[in-house]
Order: C-alpha cells, then sequence, then structure tokens
C-alpha cells in the first residue's frame, strides 16, 4: 500500500507525527508490511516557528516533497496547493492520501487525490462547527464529502458522518493523533528562555488568537485585547503572537504591559507553557483539546465549536459575549473551574489503531 501523508499548517504536525512513527514502527515489525510512504509538505506554513521547529521537536522526518505553496487568498492559496500535489502524484501514485485536520492543505489534497482515484483517508473527520463563516467548516465537509476512511476523534464526529448518510463501515473511531503527540512529549517540555526572568513566581494565564472573525479587525481586536488586558488584574498574560494578528495587532499601536507578547512558540516550550498556566484564552480549536487532557480551564472566544466534547467533558466554555469575558476571566484566575474528565480512545494510541486499520484494509 502507497501512501502519502500531507500537512501544511501548524496544527497539522502534530497530527501526522504520531503516524509517521507509528507507520515506521510497523515497517520495522513486519517484514512482509504492505507500507510505503512519501510526507508531503504542502508549504501552507512556511515559518521556521511555525513548521521547521516543530519538525525538529516531534521527530517527523524532512518532507520528501515541499510543494511550497507559501501564502495567499484561500482561493490562490488551494490553487497553487492543487497544482502542486497533482504533479506529485504523477512520479509516485498512492493508493491512499492520508490528510489530518481542516485547513486549507486537507481540502486541496484530499480533492485532488479523489479525482486521481486514490482512496481518501481523513484524520479528525466528521467534526463541524456548523459556522460556515469559518474557511474551516468548508475544508471539513468538502473534504468529508469525498472520504474513503474516516478515522474519528469523538462520539460526535461519527454521528455528524451518520447524519450525513455515510456508511458505518466507513467510520473508524480511533481517538487523537494531537494527544498522542501530547502525552509522548509531556516529559521532555521545556521551560522557554523568558519564564526565569519574567514569569517564574507570578500568576500567568496564556493567550492564542488567530480566527480572522477575532483578529482581522483592528477595531474588534483592540476592544478584546482591553477586556482581557483589565480583566486579568495582576496576572499575566503570555501571549505568543501569530503572523496574522501580528499584523494587525502592530497597526493598532497600542500597548498592554501585563502582555507577554512573544513570536509564536515551539511545541515543547508551548506545551509547557499551558501546562504550567491558571488557564487559557484561546479561539484555536486544537488547544481546547490538549487544555481538556491536561485539566487546565480554557475560554474559546468563538460562536461555536467542532469539538463539543472539550465542553462536556473537557474544561473548556465557549464564551460568545465580549461582556461575559470578565467574569469567566476572574472564575479562571481563581480556580472556580470544572474539572476535566476522559474522553474515549485520547489515550496515546490512536495511530497504533489507524495502522493497524490500514494494514487490515489492504489484507
Ligand atoms: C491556518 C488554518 C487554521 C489554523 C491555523 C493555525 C486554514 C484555512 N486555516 O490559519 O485552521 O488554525 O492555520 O495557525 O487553513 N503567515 C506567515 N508565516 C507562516 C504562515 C502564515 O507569515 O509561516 C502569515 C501570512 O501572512 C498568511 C497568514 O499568516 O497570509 C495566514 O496564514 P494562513 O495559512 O492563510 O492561515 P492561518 O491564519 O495561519
Amino acid at each position: 500500500m502507497r501512501i502519502d501523508i500531507i500537512a501544511g499548517a501548524r496544527p497539522n504536525f502534530m497530527k501526522i507525527g504520531p503516524i509517521i512513527n507509528q507507520l515506521k514502527t510497523y515497517n520495522e515489525q513486519h517484514p512482509d508490511s504492505p507500507f510505503q510512504f512519501r510526507l508531503i509538505h504542502t508549504g501552507q506554513h512556511y515559518d521556521r516557528n511555525m513548521s521547521e521547529s516543530f519538525f525538529e521537536q516531534l521527530g517527523i522526518p524532512e518532507p520528501d516533497i515541499n510543494l511550497g505553496a507559501g501564502s495567499g487568498s484561500q482561493a490562490n492559496q488551494t490553487a497553487q496547493i492543487m497544482i502542486g500535489y497533482e504533479n506529485a502524484i504523477k512520479a509516485w501514485k498512492p493508493d491512499v492520501c492520508i490528510v489530518v485536520g481542516d485547513v486549507t492543505s486537507t481540502m486541496a489534497c484530499a480533492i485532488v487525490a479523489k479525482k486521481a482515484e486514490i482512496k481518501v483517508a481523513h484524520v479528525e473527520g466528521g467534526i463541524r462547527s456548523g459556522d460556515m463563516t469559518m474557511p474551516e467548516e468548508i475544508n471539513r465537509m468538502v473534504t468529508d464529502s469525498i472520504t474513503d476512511y474516516f478515522f474519528t476523534t469523538s462520539e460526535e464526529a461519527n454521528q455528524n458522518l451518520r447524519t450525513a448518510g455515510h456508511a458505518e463501515e466507513k467510520i473508524f473511531y480511533v481517538g487523537n493523533t494531537m494527544i498522542d503527540s501530547l502525552l509522548s512529549h509531556l516529559s521532555k517540555l521545556r521551560k522557554p528562555d523568558f519564564f526565569d526572568q519574567k514569569i517564574v513566581g507570578k500568576k500567568y494565564i496564556v493567550l492564542t488568537l488567530h480566527r480572522p472573525s477575532n483578529v482581522d479587525d483592528p477595531e474588534k481586536l483592540s476592544a478584546l485585547l482591553d477586556t482581557i488586558h483589565h480583566a486579568i488584574d495582576d496576572c499575566i498574560a503570555i501571549f505568543p503572537m501569530h503572523p496574522r494578528t501580528r499584523k494587525v495587532f502592530d497597526s493598532i499601536g497600542k500597548t498592554y504591559d501585563k502582555f507577554e507578547i512573544v513570536e509564536p512558540m515551539s511545541y515543547l516550550e508551548f506545551m509547557y507553557s499551558v501546562q504550567h498556566a491558571s488557564g487559557v484564552i484561546t479561539d484555536s480549536g486544537g488547544l481546547t483539546e490538549e487544555t481538556s487532557m491536561l485539566n487546565i480551564p480554557c475560554i474559546t472566544l468563538r460562536d461555536s465549536t467542532e469539538r463539543p466534547e472539550t465542553i462536556h467533558l473537557g474544561t473548556n466554555v465557549l464564551v460568545k459575549e465580549p461582556s461575559q469575558l470578565e467574569g469567566y476571566i476572574k472564575r479562571m484566575i481563581s480556580g472556580e473551574w470544572k474539572k476535566g474528565q476522559p474522553i474515549k480512545y485520547w489515550d496515546g494510541k490512536t495511530a497504533e489503531r489507524i495502522v493497524e486499520i490500514l494494514a487490515g484494509i489492504q489484507n
């Protein structure tokens, strides 16, 4: 079985790492293994601290091919990735294309693969926010509509797929490969350099914002940051700033003395910061899974989530009204928060399940 594994943007890298490791392990343990694979980086994210540092820290091999798609409008990026991937399958046509998550690279490569009669496997298939203003929701729906094997993270995802009419035998509830990465790196997390000087001995939260709905409008971003800065009292907010956010933030021209604004952090340093925080304020989806696993309070600044299990079982709350934010932040800092419960199959063994299933498909 020839497999292409696609990764393009930061949240993809934690999801593919365990699958690649497991394929390698399987090949070592099975001399007659059917698996041959290539890693394709689309180049959607390309800064060192958005891409390369994750490869190094997560032990992911150098990509076999980098499509170098880079930044651009949604259509431009999608087109660049599709053209690049179509060329890549001319030289070596896989049987299965594994895409992960919901970024533009996921959808673009799934379309190319399906049209070339390559089976599409979607890791993290089936999740839905219901919010069609998010590019990710469109990516999820398009990808799932042409997926052959769904590897799902939650019962809710399974149900969404059934409701959409997908056959039960295509749905494999395997858990969460991002949690595989987290669990296997817990003992290796690293204190960031600035901690001893700026953070140790103080209470802090972690803040991340990058959704267009929160950061693209300077007035909205500025009002949001004002509210957070006021509500955290004498806490510090470590704020690793996404390049998209940085562009708009610089145009606002304000300073926030309780924010420790840093470049996007490496995986091991970022997860260390989260693990020791009083809480996290974010608009990321993946981070709500990681905080749930680590039992760290999490406020999500969005109207909806595609990961409802992080609310029902995890430590996440959705805050839709800015007027409610201050109250939640106070509760977070004072430690009055719900405790997370285990989520089925979020146990560090998801990649093993995926590879076993792929081996079974081959047989
Ligand atoms: C993408 C994903 C989003 C994910 C996020 C994590 C889509 C539709 N969105 O959003 O789901 O949560 O990644 O970061 O795929 N840029 C750089 N350097 C980089 C990468 C990006 O400077 O290495 C800048 C560019 O100006 C670019 C902008 O950030 O235009 C946005 O990047 P893009 O990949 O389009 O989307 P993200 O906002 O990162």
